[in-house]
C-alpha cells in the first residue's frame, strides 16, 4: 500500500516557541517514521503580515535548525522553503477559480487577521485575504491526507477540504480529503493568561530561551486570577501555568501539583519554579543540538528538500492543468 502523505508548515515570523513544538513539531517527529512527510517554512505566508525583508530573512535558517534540532531527519522527510516550489503558487491561482469569494470572507481566521492588521495600522493585503487558498495549495499539491497542526489551524483544513471537493466535483476526482491528526490538535495557552501562545503576542517561551529568560517570563506570567493570596486555594483548571505543567512535567508531578494547588499547599511562585526547571530540562538538549548546526548545512537541507518537493508538485500541477484545459507542460 502507498504511504499516506503528510504536509505541514510554519511561518517565519519570529522565533519558534513551545506552542509550535507541542502543537505541531512534536507530531512531525513521530510521523516521519511512518509516512511520506513534507515539512516546510511558509515564507510566502509570512509575507502576509511581515513587511521587513531582513526580519523574514533572519528567521528562515533558525527554523530549519529547529526542525533538525527537534529530531526531524532529512533522510526520512523533506524539509523545504515554500517559495522554492513555485508550483504551489500556480496551484493556488488555479484553485482560486473554483473557490467562491464569499466563503473566504466568512472564515473566522480571516476576520481575526484582518482585525489585528487594522489594529496595528498595517495594510490588509489581498495576499492576506488569499492566505487560505495558498495554504490549501500547500497541502493539495502533495495530495496530503494528514496535516499535523495546532487547533487554531483547523478552520483552514476545513476550507482545504471544501476547495478539494469543489475541484473534484467540477473536474473529476483529483484530491483526497485531508485532516488533522486525530485528537492531537491542541492549543497551548499563553503566559499572559490568553488562550493561545503566539510568536508575535509576547506571551511565549521560545525554543531558544535561556534559563534566565524562562525565569523572568514565568515570574510575570498570569495564573488563576481568583487566587489573590498565597493561602487561597487555586483552581488548576483555569490556570495556564498548570496547562503547561501538563505538557512539560511528569504525570506524577502534575497530579501532585493539582492537589497542592487546590489545597494551597504550594503557592504560584513555587509552582512556576518547578515548571521553569522542567522547561529548562526540555530546552537544554534541543538548544545544544541547534547550536551544532551550521548555516551552510541548514541552507543545503533547504535546497535539497526544495528540489525533491518540486518533483511531486510538478506531477500534481500537470494533472491539474490538464484537467482544467490548459496546455500540456509535461515535456518542460
Ligand atoms: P503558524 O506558523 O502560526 O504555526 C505553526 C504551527 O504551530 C501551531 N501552533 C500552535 N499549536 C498549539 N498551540 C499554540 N499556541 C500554537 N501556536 C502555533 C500551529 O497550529 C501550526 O501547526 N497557516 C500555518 C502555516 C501553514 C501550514 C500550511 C500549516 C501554511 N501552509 C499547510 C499546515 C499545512 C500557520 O500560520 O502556522
Amino acid at each position: 500500500m502507498e504511504k499516506q502523505i503528510v504536509v505541514s508548515g510554519i511561518r517565519a515570523t519570529g522565533e519558534l516557541h513551545i506552542g509550535n513544538y507541542f502543537g505541531a513539531m512534536r507530531n512531525f517527529v513521530t510521523l516521519q517514521d511512518e509516512f511520506k512527510c513534507y515539512f516546510f517554512i511558509a515564507d510566502w505566508h509570512s509575507l502576509t503580515t511581515e513587511e521587513d525583508a531582513e526580519a523574514l530573512k533572519v528567521h528562515i535558517l533558525p527554523i530549519v535548525k529547529d526542525y533538525l534540532a527537534v529530531g526531524l531527519d532529512p533522510q526520512k522527510c523533506t524539509l523545504f522553503a515554500q517559495s522554492s516550489v513555485p508550483e504551489i503558487a500556480e496551484l493556488a491561482l488555479l484553485l482560486s477559480m473554483v473557490q467562491p469569494k464569499t466563503e473566504l470572507e466568512g472564515l473566522p481566521t480571516w476576520k481575526e487577521k484582518e482585525a489585528s492588521q487594522k489594529e496595528a495600522g498595517k495594510i490588509v493585503s489581498a495576499g492576506l485575504f488569499f492566505y487560505p487558498v495558498l495554504m490549501a495549495a500547500d497541502i493539495l499539491i502533495q495530495k496530503a491526507t494528514i496535516i499535523p497542526v495546532g487547533k487554531d489551524q483547523l478552520p483552514h483544513l476545513e476550507f482545504t477540504r471544501d476547495v478539494a471537493r469543489r475541484f473534484n466535483n467540477r473536474y473529476g476526482f483529483t484530491f483526497p480529503a485531508c485532516d488533522a491528526l486525530e485528537g492531537r490538535a491542541i492549543k497551548v495557552p499563553g503566559l499572559d493568561g490568553t488562550e493561545k501562545m503566539g510568536k508575535t503576542e509576547g506571551n511565549a517561551i521560545d525554543l531558544v530561551e535561556t534559563p534566565e529568560g524562562v525565569a523572568q517570563k514565568l515570574s510575570v506570567a498570569v495564573t488563576d486570577t481568583n487566587r489573590k493570596l498565597r493561602q487561597d486555594p487555586g483552581n488548576p483548571y483555569i490556570c495556564n501555568i498548570f496547562a503547561l505543567h501538563e505538557l512539560l512535567s511528569t504525570p506524577e508531578m502534575v497530579e501532585q501539583i493539582k492537589t497542592d494547588c487546590q489545597t494551597a499547599a504550594i503557592g504560584c511562585v513555587e509552582c512556576k519554579k518547578m515548571l521553569g526547571n522542567n522547561i529548562n530540562k526540555f530546552l537544554a538538549p534541543l538548544q545544544e543540538r541547534r547550536q551544532a548546526i551550521s548555516d551552510d548545512y541548514a541552507r543545503q537541507i533547504l535546497s535539497d528538500g526544495g528540489k525533491k518537493a518540486r518533483i511531486t508538485a510538478r506531477q500534481t500541477l500537470n494533472e491539474v492543468r490538464d484537467k482544467m484545459g490548459l496546455p500540456d507542460l509535461k515535456g518542460e
